[in-house]
């Protein structure tokens, strides 16, 4: 059956719209709060070799990496191990190390983008075993793959990738939930706390989704600018540079992400009164050093736009703008702090009139190299 747009202008808007429901429906019979426990059904038979395996090594492209750069932190912060995150076209003509008792995770929302394939067969015929984190059902990742969990995010028509991302993070936390309780390196009082957290993520993007106006305001303001630069740090860093991916997707300006410290190593040569700056400014142990880097980029006159926490009047003054998001556990910002970054993108598109749905030179899924 054709998919309907409803009463969105898009299918970019309708799916980021979606999100509080495909979240939830990701989570679903997978994060049980009563029971305490997350049962992924899907790679129930290698939960042994994922919980053993010396080294975690995660192949993806464009969005889907992004996915993946959260996903390093967090394997490597809960599950205590050891995570390498390739690009799948750098991976398949690469001459990379797969030793015995390596997982490889290989992250594709439609399934069939041709590098990441050939990555994982390339990677299989090493020995390693195979994971797919994939929305379309039946398609050809996890058909190569071991086994897998669906991100059950529903068909994205959208080019850019906008709620099979955050599928994709539901499924990772999951993951990673799983196995650090089955490894032993969570305590159960930080495991039920997340677990808590993880619940309430969908009611705290519908809120996020209530306040769009905002991100459309900032867009009106931002539309002509000619680039911009997105910083975050840790588990926001991804999200910067998926912040930046959006905007380049969808309104043509050229963005660059970057880690927040690394500013100083070369973007803030580029700041001055026409530089908007967007920092992921959220409650974390890097939370002050964000704040510095705010205050060097005002010092240089640069535009701040800064995602912060609600009730953060620190970084209120000094950014020339914020857009609000709920507190959760830092660990799981990632969720919360990429809607305000895909409704901005969205907003800047429509109103420079760029084709949102269908970016120009874009394709939805890259089957061929
Ligand atoms: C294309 C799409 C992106 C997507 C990427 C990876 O570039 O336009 O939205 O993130 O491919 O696709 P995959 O289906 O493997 O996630």
């Amino acid at each position: 059956a054709a998919i309907e747009k409803g009463n969105f202008e898009h299918y970019m808007l309708k799916e980021i719209f979606e999100q509080p429901s495909t979240i939830f429906d990701c989570m679903r019979g997978r994060l049980l709060l009563e029971d305490k426990k997350v049962y992924l059904g899907g790679i129930r038979e290698y939960i042994d070799q994922l919980s053993n395996a010396k080294r975690i090594v995660i192949i993806a492209c464009g969005t889907s990496l992004h996915a993946g750069m959260v996903a390093r932190y967090l394997f490597e912060e809960i599950c205590r191990v050891p995570v390498e995150v390739e690009y799948a076209s750098e991976f398949r003509y690469g001459n990379p190390v797969i030793r015995d008792g390596d997982v490889v995770i290989a992250i594709s929302q439609s399934g069939e983008t041709a590098d990441t394939l050939v990555a994982i067969e390339k990677a299989k015929e090493m020995g390693a075993i195979i994971l797919g984190v994939c929305n379309v059902v039946g398609s050809s990742i996890p058909r190569a793959s071991h086994a897998g969990v669906y991100t059950h995010a529903g068909a994205e028509i959208g080019v850019a990738s906008t709620k099979a991302f955050t599928a994709q993070l539901t499924v990772l936390y999951l993951i990673a939930l799983q196995v650090a309780k089955e490894k032993g390196t969570i305590d159960n009082e930080r495991f039920k706390k997340l677990i808590t957290e993880l619940d309430l993520i969908p009611e705290k993007v519908q809120q996020i989704l209530e306040n769009s106006y905002i991100a459309q305001s900032l867009a009106s303001l931002y539309m002509d600018a000619k680039s911009m630069i997105y910083l975050g740090r840790g588990y926001n860093f991804p999200i910067a540079l998926e912040g930046a991916l959006k905007i380049k997707e969808i309104s043509y300006i050229h963005a660059e992400g970057y880690p927040a410290a690394e500013m100083k190593h070369g973007p803030i040569a580029l700041i001055d009164e026409e530089m908007p700056v967007v920092f992921i400014a959220t409650k974390d142990h890097t939370y002050e050093k964000i704040v510095s880097n705010i205050q060097e980029v005002k010092a240089r006159k640069g535009k701040v736009i800064a995602v912060v926490n609600e009730g953060d009047d620190v970084v209120k003054h000094l950014a020339d703008h914020v857009m609000e998001i709920p507190e959760t556990d830092p660990l799981l910002t990632p969720l919360l702090a990429v809607i305000p970054l895909q409704l901005f993108a969205y907003y800047t598109g429509v109103l420079k009139g760029c084709n949102v749905d269908q970016p120009r030179n874009l394709a939805k899924s890259v089957t061929v190299e």
